[in-house]
């Protein structure tokens, strides 16, 4: 399967005053961990992050970019911004922005192209509503987003792209998706994967489970095997639950 990664997405918190001393925390807490470590923190954060992590193996992402190069879009960030600073990873199309900031599907494969080209690495999620998973359309929503996703990315490109399955109704409410849950739409996920690349690469591909996850649920989540790894909301705010969870995947 992909390689585990173990992401943190700290949404709207900490202050870039407390970003250097956290990283810190974070790299110290996290050695020796058998995963990839990336702290995805808010744009303003991102400097004394990449100061704290720089030489370890630590990696920091930012939670969104602009698809365009550059121009008059006041209040956006660009995906060069981002790689001039030494940020590795982008989140894409977190369901909190397909929800506050008319993401759509169409933006989220906009934006997972121009990062691919820019040589970020993007961590594009996908997910259902309650109302959606009570309809029985779960499998078919996640298809179409992962398919309109990856819409014109060749079979290259796209095994970089990391995803994250997020299940709305999991995100914050502490419902965590039993691992079969998550593993019965992430094995999906790969097998929407082997349609649209190939049977033989769908297993290279990372996909990670995400919602409520901490540190009592994150090995049994993570020992499913199509599951390889997580994105972490609210365990990430906490560096023992976040390092926790990365030593989880052990
Ligand atoms: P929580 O871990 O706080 O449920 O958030 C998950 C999430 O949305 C990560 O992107």
């Amino acid at each position: 399967m992909g390689k585990y990664i173990v992401a943190g997405n700290w949404k709207m918190n900490k202050l870039p005053s407390e970003t250097y001393n956290y990283v810190k925390e974070v790299v110290e807490a996290t050695k020796g961990s058998k995963c990839e470590v990336v702290c995805c923190t808010p744009f303003v954060c991102l400097a004394p992050a990449i100061e704290a992590a720089k030489g370890s193996h630590v990696k920091i992402g930012a939670e969104n970019l602009h698809f365009e190069d550059k121009g008059a879009f006041t209040g956006e960030v660009s995906a060069d911004m981002l790689r001039d600073m030494g940020v590795e990873y982008v989140i894409i199309g977190h369901s909190e922005r397909r929800q506050y900031n008319n993401e759509t599907d169409e933006t989220v494969n906009l934006k997972t192209k121009k990062a691919l080209e820019k040589g970020l690495i993007p961590i594009v999620c996908v997910g259902e509503t309650l109302e959606q998973r009570e309809a029985g359309i779960t499998m078919d929503l996640i298809a179409i987003q992962i398919k309109k996703a990856f819409a014109g990315i060749p079979a290259a490109d796209a095994k970089k792209v990391i995803i994250a399955y997020e299940p709305i109704w999991a995100i914050g409410t502490g419902k965590t998706a039993t691992s079969d849950q998550a593993e019965e739409v992430c094995g999906g996920i790969r097998k929407v994967i082997a349609e649209l690349y190939c049977e033989k690469c769908a297993p290279e591909f990372t996909i990670q489970y995400g919602g409520s996850m901490k540190p009592s649920n994150a090995a049994e989540l993570m020992s499913k095997p199509d599951i390889d790894g997580g994105l972490i909301g609210g365990a990430s705010l906490v560096a023992a639950d976040f390092a926790a969870i990365t030593k989880a995947v052990e």
